[in-house]
């Protein structure tokens, strides 16, 4: 599903962010990506749909080369949402923007109609439908962008800090729900219980490099190993 290899990212003619970066992800795999702040989960995940493309190496993501000219087919099938959901929604309401994708991708406007409730009923936020996005709360903005990526059931979800601005129900309701879905996730997060209650596995950040990667409970139980990368 992601395969990487000697993957450099650089934002503009700055150091690199990501170097010498090399992992492979298969199809089913959840797997969470942690580290300090600026070890580069952010930039992985941007990379991985072609927003910041590889300076050197090599990417493959769904089975494409992210590359500049396949763009379209490889976010068909990996979706990110963002770290920030600001940067995710601009249509005037929630609805709307959740609408967007699907829109795009032609399906029947019946199809999008059920697959929104579905979504927003799953997320607990249909009472939000009618809402302007920019005047919801952090944590429903949060739920919004969700929605907005789940709608378009990807086979790749590649998630950016799903839990910050989530009171524990929700947050609690977000794990429940990404628990039970079958796609290949990657998932960049500070909320270590999370990772372990949803990742099986874990890859560790720091200064742009691997420093490592195995199963979470081994990982994640390692205090030495974790505050050595400032976790
Ligand atoms: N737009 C940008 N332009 C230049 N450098 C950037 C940009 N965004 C991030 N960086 C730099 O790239 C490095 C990796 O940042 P990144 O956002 O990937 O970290 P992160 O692991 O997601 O951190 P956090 O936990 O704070 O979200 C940092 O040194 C950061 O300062
Ligand atoms: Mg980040």
């Amino acid at each position: 599903m992601i395969k990487a290899a000697s993957l450099s990212v650089k934002y503009n003619s700055d150091a690199a962010a990501l170097e010498n970066i090399g992992f492979s992800v298969s199809t089913g795999e959840r797997v969470a990506l942690i580290g300090a702040n600026g070890a580069g989960k952010s930039t992985l995940l941007l990379s991985l749909i072609g927003i910041l493309p590889p300076a050197e190496g090599e990417l493959m993501v769904c089975g494409i080369p992210v590359r500049k000219d396949t763009l379209g087919e490889v976010r068909r099938g990996a979706a990110l949402v963002f770290q920030n959901p600001d940067d995710q929604l601009f249509m005037p309401t929630l609805e709307e923007d959740i609408a967007f994708g699907p829109r795009n991708y032609g399906l029947t406007e019946e199809t999008i109609q059920i697959r929104i409730a579905a979504v927003l009923e799953e997320l607990g936020i249909s009472h939000l439908k009618k809402r302007l996005s920019h005047k919801l709360s952090g944590g429903e903005k949060r739920l919004a962008a969700l929605a907005g990526v789940l709608v378009m059931e990807p086979s790749l979800l590649l998630l950016d800090e799903p839990s910050s601005f989530l009171d524990p129900r929700s947050r609690r309701g977000l794990i429940s729900i990404l628990g039970g879905l079958t796609q290949t996730m990657m998932i960049a997060t500070h909320d270590l219980d999370l990772a372990l209650s949803l990742c099986g596995r874990v890859i560790l950040l720091r200064h742009g490099r691997i420093s490592a990667d195995g199963p979470a409970k081994e990982i994640l139980s390692n205090k030495v190993l974790l505050e050595q990368n400032g976790l």
